[in-house]
């Protein structure tokens, strides 16, 4: 007999738990005003029915760029409304845009009537352009064409310097149109070639990772409409607050931190959220963080993190470069693959440190003289193993690991674990 299963609303700690998640716009931005001030200076002249400057925004990930933007534009149109100007504001998020191209057929088609949409290959590149000078100069008045993401085009960037000179080299007449682009690509913007830089950064406005206080400001924010009041423990935001800006100052982190920490104390029917819930939740996005690491990473980086995860097994980490390579080797040969060479796994073994998956530590060789490196995992074998279970599936369960596989409930594998592959 199945148990009998129903569910019941507990939303004791939840007033409106929604509000937690990105797509959550919240009416005001705060720890901002710097920079959006500057934005607002920036766009001034669209309020004076004047011709829009260009702006690039750049900061790392999660620093309110994208938030920032939606809610000025917002008021800029509701303003805008209210003193008659003509303002269009077209938003595209250019993550899977990989070329200026394909930038060009989208803003042509989100400009167009659904019924009148070009399709997204097969026309030559200066016929959507004039398609875009088409129907920009149909639309008129001011035009904000926002790019966020716009990183993802790499060095096919002439999208970047078209639109900005569409008018005066005489594509457009009518319309005004300002780009606003967006990236965390710090060094996307040092990449760009001069005529794009120069015409793209008139106002270039930088955002800076949030510091502890500013990601609390945040939190407190979402808090208050996430969260029914005195739900929180009074040191539950600081730390949120305190690991966000550890973790480079990003705010979406931080909030996933704090709606993982109330997610996990409801679930133990807490009263309250308390640090150690947060403690947990950070543990647990951590562990999610390696294995999404580990899981992105190339066949033989794979090899080489399972050769040394075979030490841990057999409790001999820290090793050696050297000795990881052995086992990589012996791992390459059950599957009949080439290994790659010991420099190329050596730099492998620092990939792995400079991600977080395993921790190295510089070490002098005695009277010779010379240095090398110890390696160890960073996080528990479990972890590691669950992450790569596909390519242990694939290779065969190595001894050193095997007390592990037998023992996890989360690592399932079609191969035999009793034909586990002998140490070397
Ligand atoms: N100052 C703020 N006030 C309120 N919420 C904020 C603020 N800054 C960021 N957030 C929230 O944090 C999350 C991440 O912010 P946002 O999406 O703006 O980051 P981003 O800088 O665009 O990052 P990415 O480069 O990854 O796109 C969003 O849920 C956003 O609503
Ligand atoms: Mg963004």
């Amino acid at each position: 007999m199945p148990p009998d299963i129903s569910f019941t609303p507990d939303n004791d700690l939840y007033k409106n738990r929604d509000t937690l998640f990105e797509d959550y716009t919240p009416d005001t931005i705060v720890g901002r005003d710097t920079e959006l001030e500057q934005y607002h200076e920036a766009l001034q002249p669209v309020i004076n029915g004047e011709r829009p400057s260009n702006i690039f925004l750049y900061g790392k990930t999660g620093v309110g760029k994208t938030a920032a933007t939606k809610f000025l534009l917002d008021r800029l149109q509701r303003d805008a409304d209210q003193y008659d100007v003509d303002l269009t504001v077209i938003y595209l998020n250019c993550e899977d845009l990989s070329k200026s191209y394909q930038i060009a057929v989208k803003l042509v088609n989100e400009l167009r009537d659904p019924s009148d949409q070009i399709s997204e290959t097969g026309h030559p590149g200066y016929k959507v352009y004039e398609y875009l000078w088409d129907e920009l100069d149909a639309v008129g008045g001011t035009i904000l064409v926002v790019l966020d993401e716009v990183d993802n085009i790499g060095d096919d960037d002439s999208i970047l310097y078209q639109i900005p000179r569409a008018r005066s080299n005489e594509h457009i007449t009518n319309a005004k149109v300002g780009i606003i682009g967006i990236s965390n690509d710090l060094s996307f913007r040092d990449n760009l070639s001069a005529k794009v830089r120069s015409s793209l950064c008139e106002k270039a406005i930088s955002f800076p990772p949030y510091d502890a206080p500013e990601l609390q400001d945040v939190l407190q924010q979402r808090a208050d409409t996430a969260f029914h009041d005195d739900a929180l423990a009074d040191d539950v935001l600081p730390l949120c607050a305190a690991y966000g800006a550890q973790d480079a100052g990003d705010a979406r982190k931080a909030l996933d931190l704090l709606r993982e920490a109330g997610d996990i104390a409801r679930a133990a029917d807490a009263d309250h959220v308390h640090d150690h819930h947060v403690e947990k939740a950070r543990d647990k996005l951590e562990r999610e963080e390696v294995m999404d690491g580990i899981a992105d990473l190339a066949e033989h980086q794979q090899l080489t993190l399972y050769a040394l995860a075979t030490f841990e097994g057999d409790d001999e980490t820290p090793v050696s470069s050297s000795t990881v390579y052995d086992r990589y080797q012996s791992l390459c040969h059950y599957i009949g693959s080439d290994p790659r060479s010991a420099r190329r796994v050596r730099d492998f073994l620092k990939e792995l440190a400079d991600l977080s998956i395993t921790a190295r530590t510089p070490q002098n060789e005695g009277l010779s003289g010379g240095k090398y490196h110890d390696h160890d995992l960073k996080h528990d074998l479990e972890t590691v193993v669950v992450a790569m279970a596909d390519l242990v599936d694939y290779v065969g369960v190595h001894e050193g690991i095997e007390d592990v596989v037998r023992s996890s409930d989360e690592i399932v594998l079609s191969s035999d674990i009793d034909a586990t592959l002998s140490p070397d």
